[in-house]
């Protein structure tokens, strides 16, 4: 099962969703790949801390070799590195990522990440692939890659209008490239039970006939702290309730996973 976390919208939880999730898995001994393909490394950073800085072969290095024909490519295992956690590995993303960017599109390699995943398959149970907050070659090389689409939402008006040009993103993809890839749902973030603006958008939502997924996610400075201490909230605070919103997104959205694949 391969998961892609999208939304163009910067800042709505992509990162912080990818990683807490793919932690939850792996400490149940799923054995789970994060793939950052987004320039500001941030899931590499919350994943390896301040290792991130040490160089190490990641995305772009995979990315690079595709532009390079050669008899005996290296593997794309070669391309993954460990995290300080059982059973979570990393394809760790590099600046780099911004110079191959039209080099890669204009080469047409956009199906190279998905032929590499699925030369992992075997070796890992769930791929979690973090993206960058645009619709570019590896967004796109992303949602070509994935079985399911999983879309943060930050509650604001704005960003509720701008779902419905993003859903058809990713359904004229399914269209066009990859027909396994299925919308796994709405993950709101950041939510305000409180307020009244984001129930409002939300229950929009969910009226109009959206996948919204439950629980939500609140907001916690706990899980800015997990970031400083490149730890996930599994690892950080267990019984935290964003920790525990987090284990219960984890298993609604595999249980729908599950059904769907029983049907
Ligand atoms: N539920 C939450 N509570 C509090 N802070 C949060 C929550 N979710 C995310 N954040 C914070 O919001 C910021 C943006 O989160 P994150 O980096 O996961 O978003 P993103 O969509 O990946 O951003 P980008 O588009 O820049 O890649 C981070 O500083 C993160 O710590
Ligand atoms: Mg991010």
């Amino acid at each position: 099962m391969r998961y892609v976390v999208f939304n163009q919208k910067g800042g709505v939880g992509k990162s912080t969703i990818a990683c807490n999730l793919a932690a939850i898995g792996a400490s149940r001994g799923l054995r789970t790949l994060v793939v950052d393909l987004d320039t500001q490394a941030n899931a590499t950073r919350y994943l390896l801390g301040a290792a991130a800085d040490a160089p190490r072969a990641g995305s772009a290095d995979f990315f690079e070799q595709t532009l390079k024909y050669s008899l005996k490519p290296q593997d794309v295992a070669e391309f993954v590195s460990p995290t300080p956690w059982e059973d979570l590995s990393l394809m760790a993303s590099d600046p780099r990522l911004d110079e191959l960017h039209s080099k890669l599109e204009s080469r047409h390699k956009i199906l190279k990440l998905r032929d590499a995943l699925e030369s992992l398959a075997g070796a890992f149970d769930r791929v979690w692939i973090d993206t960058p907050p645009a619709l570019n070659f590896y967004t796109r090389s992303a949602l070509i890659a994935a079985d399911r689409c999983l879309i943060p939402f930050d509650c604001d008006e704005f960003s509720r209008r701008a779902l419905y040009g993003l859903m058809e993103s990713v359904q004229e993809i399914r269209a066009d490239h990859n027909a396994a890839l299925e919308i796994g749902g709405i993950v709101v973030n950041q939510f305000q039970p409180r307020a009244n603006l984001p129930q409002r958008v939300v229950q929009e939502l969910i009226d109009e006939g959206l996948p919204v997924l439950e629980p939500y996610l609140g907001a916690s400075v706990r899980i800015r702290e997990s970031h400083e201490l490149a730890t996930p909230m599994i690892h950080l605070d267990p019984a935290h309730r964003i920790a525990q919103a987090f284990v219960e997104l984890h298993d609604a959205i595999e249980a729908r996973a599950g059904a769907r694949r029983r049907k």
